[in-house]
């Protein structure tokens, strides 16, 4: 396979947007600072044409998001800031960027398209008529698509323009640390790997909880919801790294072909295995149509009808306006089959259950039985537990790894064209025939509809 050589220039569409402030920005700071971001950086807007004001701008977006940041490297970014003002539609927009990009003697250049996905088609044509897609690569943010027939459009719109090789397909999922110890976790551990199949599983819960509503987003969710805001690309994302075979090699390809196999391995979803709810009051808010009936909570069941998983329940929920914010996988075993330890009666030995916490405070927790104290033979569950964070000091955040993947050219953590369609393949018949919405109070685990789906077992209520 061909490697990219590494990419000489950044240009930024959507440089005054509210990705590149919050996340893009600060991601660059950690990569300067790194020394990994040695090359001329262009921020393309449409909003602003005053180069000064944009640079105290990046400066700003850098000091709300990091405390104590180094005023010298901000200063060193900033001074590698070009700003192009012009409509993404103009092709003078891109002839001046194409000038500016030879001007700085650069072939190699990494295009990153932070701008909402209706303009991704047009870009993308703009990009190659200036001949900038004849080396450059392209990183496309999510939502890519919005079902299946207009992903499938958008690929062949890509892959008519530049090399799947050369396109790199976020989600911020991937890039964090937490999410791909997943992988470590399971292969770099033998005492795992025998027990996790149906032999031993009994169910996988996985939670996305945010207790913020749509914070000035409405517009934008309202057009989304939960299912296609978070589980058709991050959750579907942590479901395959759970349940995938251990891939052959680390390299990009290796880890798709396992994940492309899960996702072959599930049905589409049942909607009657769905619950969607609308916390009480978004349709209130800002941007929110009157009488909406998004979902801004979603719950399913997924199957994986593979010899490993077949008939292990995959629980899937996320949602916004909820009780706590956490991200959390809960592997549920099998309850050993002699009560031997319930000498003073039920309920007996709790299931294990394995945790992993993929939120801030990421880390493990094992629920093992221990005997409690007493003259009795009675267990009581008691958390053996690792923060990640404590024990290995901090780790990069998922933006700076990501674009620092896409200037190295290492596909690893993005999605490939066929993961992408796999998951829309998979959610579709709930976009085609979503379920009726249940309201439920801000601040609540969500509607308690969703309680029937999980086989009376209950969610697990998440520990961070
Ligand atoms: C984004 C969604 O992709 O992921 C947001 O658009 C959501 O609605 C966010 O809040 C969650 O990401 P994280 O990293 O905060 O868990």
């Amino acid at each position: 396979m061909t490697v990219l050589p590494r990419a000489d220039a950044l240009v930024l569409f959507g440089a005054t947007g509210d990705l590149a402030r919050r996340k893009i920005f600060p991601a660059l700071y950690h990569l300067a600072k790194a020394g990994r971001l040695d090359m001329p950086v262009v921020g393309v807007a449409r909003s602003i044409d005053d180069d000064a004001k944009f640079r105290a701008d990046v400066a700003r977006s850098i000091n709300d998001a990091i405390e104590d940041a180094d005023a010298t490297v901000i200063d060193r970014l900033c001074r590698r800031i070009h700003l192009i003002c012009g409509d993404y539609a103009d092709p003078a927009t891109f002839a001046t960027l194409a000038a500016t990009l030879a001007t700085a003697g650069t072939h190699d250049a990494v295009h990153y398209l932070a701008i909402p996905p209706a303009m991704f088609p047009v870009v993308i044509e703009s990009l190659a008529t200036a001949g900038l897609t004849e080396r450059g690569r392209v990183v496309v943010e999510k939502p890519f698509g919005r079902d299946l027939a207009s992903a499938q459009e958008l690929n062949r719109i890509v892959a008519a323009r530049v090399p799947e090789q050369r396109v790199f397909r976020i989600d911020h999922y991937l890039g964090k640390e937490a999410v791909e110890d997943l992988l470590v976790f399971r292969f770099a551990n033998t005492f795992l790997e025998p027990i996790w199949n149906r032999n031993y599983v009994a169910g996988v819960q996985v939670t996305l909880a945010e207790s913020i509503g749509v914070e000035g987003r409405g517009a934008f969710y309202d057009s989304v919801g939960a299912l296609r805001d978070v589980v058709q690309n991050h959750l579907m994302q942590v479901v395959a790294l759970l349940a995938m075979e251990p891939p052959v090699g680390p390299e990009a390809r290796h880890l798709s072909d396992e994940k492309v196999k899960v996702f072959a391995a599930m049905s589409p979803i049942d909607p009657h295995q769905v619950v969607r709810g609308q916390y009480e009051g978004y349709c209130e808010e800002p941007g929110v149509g009157a009488g909406s009936t998004t979902e801004t909570y979603v719950a399913c069941r997924l199957a994986i009808e593979s010899w490993r998983w077949a008939g292990v329940p995959f629980w899937v929920r996320a949602g916004k306006g909820l009780a706590a914010s956490a991200t959390e996988v809960v592997v549920v075993l099998r309850r050993p089959p002699a009560m031997l330890f319930d000498e003073m009666g039920p309920p007996g030995p709790a299931a294990n259950l394995v945790r992993f916490r993929l939120g801030t405070d990421d880390g493990v927790t094992l629920t093992v039985n221990a005997k409690q104290p007493g003259p009795h033979l009675d267990s009581l569950p008691v958390d053996i537990s690792v923060d990640f964070a404590d024990a290995l000091g901090t780790r990069q955040q998922a933006y700076e790894r990501l674009i620092g993947d896409a200037i190295d050219g290492n596909q690893r953590r993005f999605g490939r064209q066929d993961l992408v369609e796999e998951t829309w393949r998979i959610v579709q018949p709930v976009l085609d025939t979503p379920p009726p919405i249940h309201p439920y109070p801000r601040g609540s685990w969500g509607p308690a509809e969703a309680a029937a789906l999980v086989d009376g077992q209950g969610w697990a209520v998440p520990e961070h």
